[in-house]
């Protein structure tokens, strides 16, 4: 247990006195509190008078000298006579509010509604005469906070060695994380008390192309809840993350604290500013009901409006893939036998093909056939360019040019085919994390794309960065993926990024940039495995800011099938797959399996050709972090509606509610559920579909079996 002492008694009792700022959320259940002590900036927030973080501390360290050079300021010991973190005065306190509705390009709804009550402390070092804003924003959601730095005199430029912001617990709390990484995301879920991670940590990663760990902490946004008889979820994140590195969780499990670690750069420090500027949002988004916590669009609201001018280019978009059978080992990226090329030099003609080239004539056009008949808009082509034979792992920045096809890729014939069967190819700009040389191309890249008519890219990030040292989530990589996603905006390309660094709200200033990975997907289950709980997890952590690119859709899960005596596979049922298209909000949906594997079960592949992709309204019905999400949908601009569900490891039983129907409208449902007989282990294609109608009255038991799931579709009866 926590140690309270009188002392601290009595200081929290002094917090609510006649210093303190209190701000209320516009319901009113909320309380945020903002107070001085000895100069030390600090806040708390309550719910319905219960204390949900303590007094927590505020403030930032920086280096002395604006300038650093590398090496040099970092070794000198730190000084905190430059840091803004204490001596403060307040000098102005100015209130605000909000309450609008506005509708994001894609979405899960056709409304968001960003409704808080503001409160803007200045605050001035007397030593140094410097000001800062700390701003809270308060939502029926919970609060977000961030610090603001007005141009002044004695403020311009400077380096911030940290920034330590606080949010203190008062009890511990099962806690949903994975590591802290400056380069990877791509990790198991770890449920654990708070007091546990410390021990847990160093059991709870595996190895990655690019990997920078950070002992002790974890990322965000990170999902906890208070257990008991009055339970209450809590959701730590971060939102428009712009010109500023992303933040882990230091955890300090003795007090159930934990305190902002930002992304170091190259040198060793944090983030350069130059006033005017403001940092990101921290967010605490909080709520008696996973779902409202689920369902919250916090991060979404802290950020601006989209300042393009065009964004009728930006569509949802299903699409399949020359991908899958890559990931798993059965053919390759890579056109030819060689070990090292060079992008310039290399006559690839002249190379010996590895006779398993994915990216070719043939095979693309079955694939561009298959995607055609069954209705799909895109068809991503990974390993269609030059430099795969040694595209990662050896720090080259040149790695690929993004404009010279294989020999054996026609890209004119191949995207005049696509085209003709109305399908649009999707082009992979794989990076390699070398940042720069993709900078160096992306105008002649995103020329390419618009004369042969490509509309998305998927880019990624698999190796270290290139600026050699930089980290995927630093200042200046988190720069870089902007800058990508404006450019592609000027051309009117869609981005979908992978290994890039997890979003907090952004696409509501960048809709281009529609979709990421940024976090362990459907590949994994070919690299070591989802744990059943994965996908329970997902929507409340990575989710919380932005859609993923999954990469759903296997129906072929035990990859024995392709390598006899092959122990890996996808560790959930067919049915589960299926539900992963509703309870996972993904504009940009792929139906990732071989279409060969879609050809022996097209009664269930219906269910995918069918599922939309944007929303009008959406519904969190049921769900609980790391054990079982239940969600509805309704397609956008339609009366279709698409229910989801699934469950970890632990088989359950659900009865779906259909009461958000419009009243006396009736229903053609199709069910897809588990079989019988289903298990994700031993019988993970055993599935039953029926027919049965439905309206607003309708309730419907359902048997989820273990890391099992059912989709449901729809369609008013006219
Ligand atoms: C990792 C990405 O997540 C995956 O989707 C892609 O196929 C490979 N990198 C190659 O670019
Ligand atoms: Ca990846």
């Amino acid at each position: 247990m926590k140690k309270f002492t009188i002392g601290a008694a009595l200081f929290s009792m002094m917090f609510t006195g006649i210093n303190a700022q209190t701000l209320k959320s516009p319901d009113g259940k909320f309380e945020a509190n903002f107070q001085l002590k000895n100069g030390v900036p600090f806040y708390n927030l309550k719910y319905n008078g219960n204390v949900v973080v303590e007094d927590s501390k505020l403030g930032l360290r920086l280096f002395k000298d604006s300038s650093i050079k590398f090496a040099s300021e970092i070794a000198k010991p730190e000084d905190a006579s430059f840091d803004l973190n204490n001596g403060f005065t307040k000098t102005a306190e100015k209130r605000d509010s909000k309450n609008e509705t506005w509708q994001p390009i894609l979405g899960e709804k056709k409304n968001y509604i960003n409704d808080y009550n503001e409160l803007a402390i200045t605050l001035n070092q007397t030593s140094s005469d410097r000001n800062i804003i700390i701003k809270f924003r308060l939502f029926n959601d919970g609060l977000g906070f961030r610090y603001e730095f007005p141009q002044q005199k004695n403020l311009n430029y400077f380096v911030i060695r940290e920034e330590d912001s606080e949010i203190d617990f008062p009890t511990d709390m099962k806690a949903w994380w994975i590591v802290a990484d400056y380069d990877s995301q791509e990790y198991q879920y770890q449920t654990t008390k708070i007091s546990e991670i410390p021990t847990q940590w160093p059991k709870a990663y595996d190895s990655n192309a690019s990997q920078t760990l950070i002992k002790n902490a974890v990322q965000s946004p990170l999902m906890l809840k208070k257990e008991g008889k009055e339970p209450l979820y809590v959701n730590v994140g971060e939102a428009a993350v712009l010109d500023y590195p992303a933040s882990h969780l230091e955890v300090d499990a003795q007090n159930f604290k934990f305190k902002t670690h930002l992304t170091a750069d190259r040198q060793g420090a944090k983030a350069y500013v130059q006033t005017p500027s403001t940092t990101p949002w921290r967010t605490i988004i909080v709520s008696p009901k996973a779902e409202v916590v689920m369902d919250s669009k916090m991060m979404f609201n802290l950020n601006e409006p989209t300042k393009y001018k065009d964004t009728s280019y930006i569509k949802p978009t299903k699409y399949m893939g020359v991908w899958w059978e890559m990931i798993i080992g059965k053919s390759q990226w890579a056109y030819s036998t060689a070990e090292n090329v060079h992008i310039d030099k290399t006559d690839f003609s002249k190379l010996t093909p590895n006779g398993k080239h994915a990216a070719n004539n043939t095979k693309v056009k079955e694939y561009i056939d298959f995607a055609s008949a069954n209705g799909f808009q895109g068809l991503l082509i990974e390993g269609w360019n030059t430099g795969w034979e040694d595209w990662f792992g050896h720090s080259k920045e040149f790695v690929f040019d993004f404009i010279t096809p294989y020999p054996d890729f026609d890209i004119k014939m191949l995207n005049d085919y696509a085209h003709s069967k109305n399908v649009d190819l999707i082009m992979h700009h794989e990076t390699s994390g070398s940042a720069t040389n993709y900078e160096r191309w992306a105008d002649k890249a995103f020329q390419l794309m618009n004369k042969y008519g490509y509309k998305s890219v998927k880019t990624g990030y698999v190796g270290d960065i290139i600026p050699r040292g930089e980290h995927h989530y630093s200042q200046w990589t988190n720069n870089h993926y902007y800058r990508i996603a404006e450019k592609a905006n000027e051309y009117k390309i869609m981005v979908n990024s992978h290994e890039s660094v997890r979003p907090g709200g952004e696409s509501r200033t960048y809709p281009n940039w529609i979709s990421a990975e940024a976090a362990r997907g459907t590949e994994y289950e070919a690299f070591g495995g989802n744990n059943p709980d994965h996908h329970v997890i997902l929507p409340f952590t990575r989710w919380m800011g932005g859609s993923m690119d999954y990469t759903p859709g296997i129906f072929q899960t035990k990859l024995d099938y392709y390598f006899p005596g092959d122990k890996r596979f996808v560790k959930t049922t067919l049915a589960k797959q299926l539900a992963l298209y509703v309870t996972m909000y993904m504009p940009l949906q792929m139906a990732a399996d071989l279409p060969e594997n879609y050809a022996k079960h097209m009664d269930a592949f219906q269910f995918i050709k069918d599922v939309a992709a944007d929303w009008d309204d959406t519904k969190i019905l049921s769900a609980e972090p790391g054990e079982y999400v239940h969600t509805a949908r309704k397609a956008k601009g339609t009366d279709n509606w698409f229910v989801g569900g699934i469950t970890d490891e632990n088989a359950r039983d659900y009865t779906v509610d259909f009461s958000f129907l419009d009243k006396g409208k009736k229903y053609e449902a199709t069910v897809y559920e588990d079989g019988k007989d289903a298990d994700y282990i031993t019988n993970p294609q055993s599935y039953k579909i029926y027919k049965k109608t439905v309206d607003s009255k309708t309730k419907l038991p359902i048997h989820l079996v273990r890391s099992g799931g059912y989709a449901i579709s729809l369609k008013p009866i006219k």
